[in-house]
């Protein structure tokens, strides 16, 4: 779908005709020029070469007679006549494979030192000399291919938003602190010595004071910046559709998302993967284990508390007992005694005390039968009532985890998904926070890949997070989401199981987007500010502004943001969203291109008036 476009450009510039891979055989008999880079050259005797012409759309061969001299990744501009391959030379894997240009005149651009890898996708360069040449890296068709899906999919959902009546409004990059939980970037002024802006973490505060200002339908395509941990699925600047409207609820607003979101996937990718469903956090986490579960591949959380009610075993006496079922069929051969231990310490690593496992076989007397090293802790009644509740049968394996509900459902979730990553890439992502989010090999091609897709709303997350060591609660979304109005009178007695009016959007297991309805009735505000520990004071030095601007007429008001690079990432079946984002840094923070951070000049850092104390930590 992706580049359809540019086929239809006519006399695309005074140095060419075409692009190399949009030449075919109705073209043969033209004059044709084409520019771009040398893929190949291979010399045909003395007086005859074939040269591989290489732009973003593919390559076209061209047959150039004499002696030249050209090498790889120089850049040409061939003018010649496009002709019919002879017999038996045609190259049915190449878009051009029927035609190559003859009579070429040649020019040479631009001359090359030798690229670092070959500017192919199957050469599997290592990823720092890529990212070092990232300008070279970006020429191969994969990462042309990422780029230009990227392009697609914000021109699809910029054209989404206008449609719907949504006004596109820049909001500022240098800004002030906003309570949105990560760390920020500072930037110093040298106007005002001594003072300092803040970058963005997303516009959120500045797009809640344009619904005050009326604009009533605002998006953005916005860079936001986040200086937190980077892993594949975070980069300290990354890109959101940001979306805020006023007079609507929740609903209204997942509408807007869902319908805009959806339209511009099939956009790029030829795939309807709608309709999006719909759970609460409450169930996601009871039958996934995680806020954003991915829900392919079966694995559901299954409770075992009423099991093991009273019971001797000590490992499985706890408030919740949670358990998942591998099937005897997961993967090639069963679970190992060692890919169990390997578990176990998993499960550690998730934050529990342990896993237990339970092997399911059949006896000889044909009734089904548990090993385990905790057999022998279990009365008949448990096994059997294990079984049943499980619905296990020989061959497969339950692992079990007895904890506090929220902690054995989490650490059951985590080992869900290293199984099923297991089983469909046979790559272990760990915890969770390693460098690669793992996706199944059936999503990787984007226009066949369309009803696998784990696409849902999770809805009425919990408010508060948890409490801090001063005893304050943390908020789970930021300060200024709404309290769900059936739980407001739940505030002052259970605050921690308020929900909230915030949602977020998961597809296949990672969390594309979140918004939530705002808060607009300053007495919620109010009491949501005492909760979470700020008083009026400390709350009006940070977001004042905002506040008073409430004072002079807010609507009621909700938005969205949706994750770009994550959606793109999906989208382009990448691992990682560095792979669809022109410049990435590295994981320790590093542009591999330009060197920076760098140091600064004692001059320059005089006139911000900044003295640096520490030394530099490397790279
Ligand atoms: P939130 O912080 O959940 O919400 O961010 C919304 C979406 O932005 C993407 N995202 C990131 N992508 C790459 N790198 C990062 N470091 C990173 N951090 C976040 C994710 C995420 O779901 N202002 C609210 C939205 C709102 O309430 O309207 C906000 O920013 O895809």
């Amino acid at each position: 779908m992706v580049g359809e476009m540019e086929k239809t450009i006519a006399n695309l510039s005074s140095m060419r005709t075409h692009y190399c891979g949009h030449l075919g055989e109705d073209d043969i008999g033209k004059r044709v020029s084409v520019c771009g880079w040398v893929a190949h050259r291979r010399e045909h005797g003395e007086y005859l070469a074939f040269v591989d012409l290489r732009d973003y759309t593919g390559i076209i061969q061209c047959v150039v007679e004499g002696s030249i001299d050209v090498r790889p990744e120089w850049v040409l501009c061939i003018t010649g006549t496009l002709r019919h391959r002879p017999v038996g030379t045609e190259n049915e894997y190449l878009s051009t494979g029927m035609v190559e240009i003859t009579d070429c005149e040649l020019e040479v651009l631009s001359k090359a030192s030798p690229p670092p890898f070959p500017v192919e996708d199957r050469i599997e360069a290592d990823e720092s000399l890529r990212m070092r040449y990232r300008f070279v890296d970006l020429r191969r068709p994969k990462m042309q291919s990422n780029l230009r899906l990227r392009s697609a999919l914000l021109q699809s959902l910029r054209r989404g938003m206008v449609d719907r009546g949504f006004c596109e409004v820049d909001t500022p990059l240098l800004w002030t602190p906003t309570p949105e939980g990560a760390r920020e970037f500072v930037v110093p002024s040298r106007l005002r010595r001594g003072e300092f802006y803040v970058l963005p973490q997303s516009p959120q505060i500045a797009k809640q004071l344009l619904m005050v200002s009326g604009i009533d339908r605002y998006f953005q395509i916005a860079k936001c910046l986040r200086d937190e941990d980077l892993r594949a699925d975070r980069q300290f600047e990354f890109t959101q559709l940001d979306i805020e409207a006023s007079f609507v609820e929740a609903e209204d607003i997942r509408n807007i998302v869902a319908d805009v979101v959806l339209e511009a996937i099939e956009a790029v990718t030829g795939s309807d993967i709608g309709p999006v469903g719909v759970l609460t956090w409450k169930e996601a986490i009871d039958r996934f284990g995680t806020d954003k579960p991915d829900t392919r591949g079966g694995m559901e959380l299954t409770d075992l508390t009423s099991c093991f009610a009273g019971t001797s075993a000590r490992a499985l006496s706890a408030p919740c007992v949670k358990a998942i079922v591998v099937p005897a069929n997961h993967g090639d051969s069963p679970l190992s005694r060692n890919m169990l231990d390997g578990l176990v310490e998993h499960a550690k690593s998730l934050g529990g005390k342990g896993l237990a496992w339970f092997r399911v076989t059949r006896g000889e007397d044909g009734s089904l039968q548990l090993e385990s090293p905790l057999v022998k802790f279990l009365d008949d009644e448990e096994q059997g009532g294990m079984v049943d509740v499980c619905h296990a049968d020989s061959g497969d394996i339950i692992l079990v985890v007895a904890d506090e509900w929220r902690t054995a459902c989490e650490v059951l979730g985590g080992i869900r998904v290293q199984l099923l990553n297991e089983v469909l890439l046979g790559i272990s992502n760990g915890s969770g926070k390693s460098d690669t989010v793992v996706v199944p090999d059936y999503v990787s091609d984007a226009s066949t890949a369309s009803k696998e897709r784990s696409l849902l709303w999770v809805t009425d997350f919990p408010l508060f997070d948890g409490v801090d060591d001063d005893g304050n609660f943390i908020s789970a979304h930021h300060p200024f989401t709404m309290p769900h109005p059936d739980d407001v009178g739940m505030l002052e007695d259970n605050p921690l199981n308020v929900r909230s009016l915030a949602y977020d959007l998961v597809l296949d297991g990672w969390e594309l987007g979140s918004g939530s309805i705002r808060i607009h009735d300053p007495d919620i505000q109010r009491n949501i500010f005492r909760l979470l520990g700020l008083s009026m004071e400390a709350a009006s030095a940070r977001f004042g502004f905002l506040l008073d601007a409430f004072d002079y007429g807010v609507p009621p008001h909700g938005g969205f943001a949706i994750g770009i690079d994550r959606l793109t990432a999906l989208l382009a079946g990448e691992q990682s969203i560095r792979n669809v984002i022109a410049f990435p840094k590295t994981q320790t923070g590093y542009d591999p291109v330009t060197g920076a951070p760098k140091k600064l000049s004692p001059a320059v850092l005089s006139e911000l008036g900044i003295t640096v104390r520490s030394p530099h930590v490397g790279q």
